[in-house]
């Protein structure tokens, strides 16, 4: 399916249906929307009139009028004008197109007129994610599931003079989306076909059509570098973990300036290792890879910033099993850094490998890092899922994350890092131990210990856990994986881009 933009009037499109929109109070339609009902001789009128239609965000009706080449009209609420946001219309439009697919609707044009707090080229972008967002649906192993239908999305906006960088706010927005999409496929692909092996293959198409290069470290490699944290967690799977080291452009070290360096957590499977999880949901555990995912969409989207700061992605990548070699209980592992781990729990896995990445992440001097990982149950249970949790003690940094977090709605909400939590990791037998024997304060913890590893470099963690995979549908996700952090971090290096 493609989105594109096209100016001109939405009432004389000629499409499988037309989108528009209509805010909750208004006693009639306006704008486009007006345009189009006066084509289809009151039709939208009629709808208002007869009172079923509330005109809540993303809700959506149906209309069949005459007087239109387009042979539907499809209606989505945006709720009250004064309170529209981006976010707001990214879902409307997804909640429409959607509806559109599963009309099995060929092409659908959307008439864009948002006046209010959305600015224009902010609301095309937000279309053109809504429309790649919303009909989104992982089929790779359905047997009976057809061809989707929709092919073509038009974003249609009326002022021809503003056309150019409309259509280019729609090639944005369409871009991050799909890259929002590569990271929901991947995540969906059960452990069986995504070992860090596959993982590894998977990113290196990535980063050929990204124009990146690629380095994927394995056992050896990893050996001489002093990887004990991630080789741990691997011991115990047949499927041997990998070290991808990802970057763009690939500038020869003399030329290169101050790097931004993303980290995935890619666990493909988490089984908790001997520390067993419980058998409930398990087998959601294969989305435990997210974060790794999300690194690789974001990458595959870099080619449309139109600038782009340098970008390392690093992705420990490994399989947590209780195999007969597993890492056990009581068992001291070797970070890279040196610091000596007692893993008093196998299932804390996730934070031994961005151990070692961390570590890695030292050798780019003046870097600035952004995990991205799938931690802890217990970051759902402090924030739920609509907002991951945020980790630094750079205020700055802090500031520029959660402002991109509200303008893509991926949300972030800060956290605490401090020392109080030290006590935590106190071990008998090593430095620290990789888990606590409380569960309280089990997200903070958690990037307590990884602050042993991220050196002097300027970082900040993500966790991920609860907002990866949602638990029930939303207008611009379904129930499984969200993609979450691929247009957030798109958006942060955009932002930086421009401002350097
Ligand atoms: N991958 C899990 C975290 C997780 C939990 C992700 C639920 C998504 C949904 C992580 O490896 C883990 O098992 N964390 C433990 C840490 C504990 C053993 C200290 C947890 O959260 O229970
Ligand atoms: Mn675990
Ligand atoms: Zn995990």
């Amino acid at each position: 399916m493609e989105v594109v933009h096209r100016s001109g009037r939405l009432a004389q499109r000629l499409a499988g249906a037309l989108v528009v929109g209509l805010a909750k109070g208004e006693r009639k339609p306006s704008g486009v929307a007006a345009a189009v009902d006066r084509a289809a001789q009151g039709a939208i009128s009629a709808l208002l009139a007869g009172g079923d239609f509330a005109c809540d965000p993303a809700e959506v009706a149906v209309l069949y009028p005459r007087g239109l080449k387009a042979k539907r009209v499809i209606v989505m609420g945006l709720g009250a004008r004064a309170g529209l946001t981006s976010d707001r219309l990214r879902r409307a439009v997804a909640a429409a197109v959607r509806k559109a697919r599963d009309l099995r609707v060929g092409t659908v044009a959307v008439g864009l007129d948002v006046a209010g707090r959305v600015d224009a080229n902010g609301a095309a972008q937000a279309a053109a994610e809504g429309a790649v967002l919303g009909p989104w649906r992982f089929t790779a192993y359905r047997t009976k599931s057809g061809a989707p239908a929709l092919r073509r999305v038009e974003i249609v906006t009326g002022a021809a003079g503003r056309a150019k960088s409309a259509a280019a706010a729609v090639e944005r927005g369409a871009r991050r989306a799909e890259g929002t999409v590569l990271a929901r496929d991947l995540t969906c692909l059960p452990g069986q076909d995504l070992t860090p092996e596959r993982l590894a293959a998977r990113a290196r198409e990535v980063a050929r059509g990204a124009g990146a290069r690629i380095k994927v470290l394995e056992v050896p490699a990893m050996e001489r570098l002093g990887m004990g944290c991630i080789l741990g967690v691997g011991r115990g799977s047949a499927h041997p973990p990998r070290f991808i080291v990802l970057e763009r452009p690939a500038v020869p070290a003399t030329r290169r300036g101050p790097a931004v360096v993303l980290v995935g957590k890619g666990v493909t499977f988490d089984s908790g290792g001997i520390s067993l999880k419980p058998r409930d949901g398990l087998h959601e555990m294969k989305y435990d890879m997210a974060g790794a995912a999300a690194v690789l969409g974001v990458f595959a989207a870099l080619p449309s910033l139109a600038r782009a700061p340098r970008v390392i992605g690093l992705v420990p990548a490994a399989e947590n099993m209780p195999g007969g070699r597993a890492l056990k209980p009581g068992d001291v592992l070797r970070a890279m850094n040196g610091t000596t781990v007692e893993v008093t729990n196998t299932d804390a896995e996730g934070r031994l490998l961005l151990a070692d990445a961390l570590a890695y992440a030292a050798r780019y001097q003046g870097a600035t890092v952004v995990d991205l990982a799938t931690l802890t149950g217990a970051i759902g249970i402090a924030l739920g899922t609509v907002v991951a949790g945020l980790f630094t003690a750079d205020d700055a940094l802090a500031a520029e994350l959660l402002a991109a977090g509200e303008a893509t709605g991926e949300r972030l909400w800060r956290m605490p890092l401090w020392d109080d939590y030290e006590r935590d990791l106190e071990s008998d037998t090593a430095d620290i131990v990789n888990a606590a024997s409380t569960r309280d304060g089990g997200a903070c913890i958690a990037a307590w210990f990884l602050q042993h590893f991220s050196g002097k470099l300027r970082w900040a963690h993500l966790d991920i856990a609860s907002t990866a995979w949602a638990p029930h549908e939303r207008p611009h996700e379904r129930r499984g994986p969200t993609g979450f952090g691929v247009r957030l971090m798109l958006e942060w290096l955009a932002r930086r881009a421009a401002e350097s």
